[in-house]
């Protein structure tokens, strides 16, 4: 328990560093879950008030990061809304995939992984004249998650949507957990960025197919509309994007067209010859 109380007014100037360094927004209701991280990260450094810390916060970028991989929600899970994914893969590749050299994939804050090995799990299972032509790439801003994905390695609560053949195909159990097999793991390349990094961009330019799912609700309306664009721009023309079932860019973006399937929506970079 910390020594120090963190006040509102400590968390308003934080919500508004936050903010504008990477994008996530706070909001008050979020504050208790703040001030919790916070007082964590406070203990750990022995620094005793938020003056102080939001001082080496603008000089010391590491310790920027730490405070990301504490505060940041990473809760995900594997075949996690798969048949939003499926019905890009069934409707929009389907007979087509002819006319695809390669599909690009880029899953946009991939928490520790199991959303592109999912989609990967998925084609192996379902569509496997695709595998060749698959390739996925993803980035979390969190450090943490980024090099659990690299390992691969679960527990089995988050393998909870995936049936047990699924499960004894693709991963490999060793003391109660979980690896995934190096044939799925080799179609993934990770990297720690934020979505607002040039970096990340220079990743999702040329996509056929955007996941950025469960991570626009963490951010005010101006990130959102950055980030959307972000997507709209890197997309190929006719290249899709997809969000959380929850999550929706009504305001947002206005370019992108809905493409509706039962209890599915996809979005579109609609791009009609000559335009
Ligand atoms: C709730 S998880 C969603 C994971 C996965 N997409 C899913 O739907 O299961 C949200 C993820 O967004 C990441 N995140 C938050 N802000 C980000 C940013 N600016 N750039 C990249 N990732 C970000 C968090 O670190 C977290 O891992």
């Amino acid at each position: 328990m910390s020594v120090y109380k963190i006040e509102y007014n400590d968390l308003k100037e934080l919500q508004i560093f936050l903010y504008k360094k990477t994008g996530l927004y706070f909001e008050e209701r979020k504050f208790d879950y703040l001030r919790i991280k916070l007082e964590n990260r406070l203990d750990k450094l022995r620094i005793y008030s938020l003056k102080e810390y939001l001082n080496l916060l603008k000089t010391d970028l590491k310790e920027i990061q730490q405070l990301i991989d504490e505060i940041t929600i990473n809760e995900t899970y594997f075949m996690r809304e798969i048949d939003v994914i499926d019905t890009y893969f069934s409707k929009i590749i389907g007979y087509n995939h002819h006319n695809f050299s390669r599909i690009k994939i880029v899953s946009a804050a991939c928490s520790s992984g199991e959303e592109p090995y999912s989609i990967s799990i998925l084609v192996m299972e379902k569509y496997p004249a695709l595998v060749d032509k698959l390739n996925i790439f993803a980035f979390d801003i969190d450090s943490n998650v980024i090099e659990k994905a690299k390992k691969g390695i679960y527990r089995q609560f988050s393998l909870r949507a995936i049936n047990r053949s699924t499960i004894d195909k693709y991963f490999i159990k060793n003391n109660g957990e979980y690896k995934i097999n190096d044939k799925i793991k080799e179609t993934v390349s990770f990297y720690n960025l934020s979505i607002f990094d040039p970096r990340a961009y220079e990743i999702m330019v040329g996509s056929d197919l955007i996941l950025s799912r469960n991570v626009l609700i963490y951010f005010g309306i101006e990130y959102k509309r950055k980030a959307v664009n972000l997507f709209y721009e890197s997309l190929k023309d006719n290249g899709y994007l997809i969000l959380g079932r929850s999550e929706s860019i009504y305001n947002v973006n206005s370019k992108f067209v809905m493409v509706h399937y039962p209890n599915v929506i996809l979005y579109k970079k609609e791009v009609k010859n000559g335009s």
